[in-house]
């Protein structure tokens, strides 16, 4: 049976101190001669050392590890969110333990507990079921830094600002340019905080140009593909001219369901999304979105919970991203 190669195995090759190799390692080993570090550097590539990380976090007290939940993988949104959060990671050398819970509360909260157990260093929660009770049972009262984002849009101490009133103005900018007046939207039942903010800028710029979104032109239906396929019959009764749909994976759903019921996009009805999902470009007609720059959201969001574990006493870090308008084929010119 083969022995896994320790770090004495290397030292004593390498006629160096336990020490030393630990140190040159983890980057430290400046002190030695530049002929010392590559004797071992080279000398873990022959012999095929690993560092032991459970030995390394014990010395290090970190395991540079961060947990991170979205409510959910499939949605291409925050598979792009993830990307990024990857990028950022790697570049820092942390590697992050990603979960999707399926907007689970129950099983959301048994990731968090384990992954504290595990030690991670800190957290990023895109969920929105982790209530602030429990942040403050449990992250709090463990000290761990954690970000809240997106969904979770509860108080952190650093922020990912991303302006979803100024994202439902310019979907309603844009509409209302094309010179439909006679819109729907489509909604869930139990709307986060951003998605509220994004309907409120949608109807403040439309009322502004004296067109008013009843609430019976609110059709309520799960943010999926799925919802935005079964809100198609609730959107059809209201005889909209166009339809934006609170994001990108609903509109997707209802070009479906529009298409089966007979209805060309847009010439019949326009119908715009959120988010600026991959898929916008390979449907067809493509569709029209507000981007959001989610990978660059993943990515911020890891480096300012890296700035935190490394320095819990420094001020509030805060960063404003921009939306912006993706005109494609989904929306046209009113009949
Ligand atoms: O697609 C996921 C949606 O939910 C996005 O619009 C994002 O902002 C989130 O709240």
């Amino acid at each position: 049976m083969t022995r896994k190669v320790t770090i004495r195995d290397l030292a004593e090759a390498a006629g160096v101190s336990v020490t030393t190799v630990s140190q040159i390692l983890n980057g430290k080993g400046e002190r030695f001669s530049l002929d010392t570090r590559r004797r071992v550097h080279q000398l873990q590539e022959e012999l095929g050392y690993v560092p032991d990380f459970n030995a390394r976090n014990l010395i290090m007290k970190s395991a540079q590890t961060i947990g991170v939940l979205v409510p959910n993988l499939g949605n291409p949104f925050f598979s792009m969110f993830i990307r990024g959060v990857q990028e950022a990671s790697r570049e820092q050398h942390f590697i992050p333990l990603i979960f999707g819970a399926n907007h689970d509360e129950k099983l959301e909260s048994y990731y968090v507990e384990e992954l504290i157990k595990r030690a991670v260093d800190g957290l990023i929660i895109a969920s929105a079921s982790i209530t602030a009770e429990a942040i403050d049972n449990i992250l709090k009262k463990n000290g761990i830094p954690y970000l809240l984002i997106d969904q979770n849009g509860g108080p952190s101490l650093d922020r990912i600002r991303i302006d979803d009133e100024r994202g439902g103005q310019l979907a309603a900018e844009h509409l209302l340019s094309l010179g439909h007046r006679k819109i729907a939207v489509v909604m869930p039942e139990h709307p986060t905080d951003n998605l509220v903010i994004r309907l409120a800028g949608f109807k403040e710029r439309l009322a502004e140009s004296g067109v008013m979104l009843p609430d019976s032109a609110v059709v309520i239906s799960p943010m999926t593909k799925l919802g935005g396929y079964q809100a198609t019959a609730g959107v059809m009764t209201q005889k909209p001219t166009a339809v934006f749909a609170i994001n990108d994976e609903t509109a997707l759903g209802l070009m479906r369901g529009l298409h089966e019921q007979g209805l060309n996009v847009p010439t019949d009805i326009s119908v715009m999304g959120y988010d600026d999902i991959d898929l916008d470009e390979y449907v067809v007609p493509k569709l029209s979105s507000i981007r959001q720059p989610v990978v660059t959201m993943g990515q911020q969001a890891t480096t300012l919970l890296i700035n935190r574990i490394q320095d819990q006493r420094q001020a509030a870090q805060l960063v404003d991203l921009p939306v912006e308008l993706r005109q494609r084929e989904s929306t046209g010119p009113v009949k």
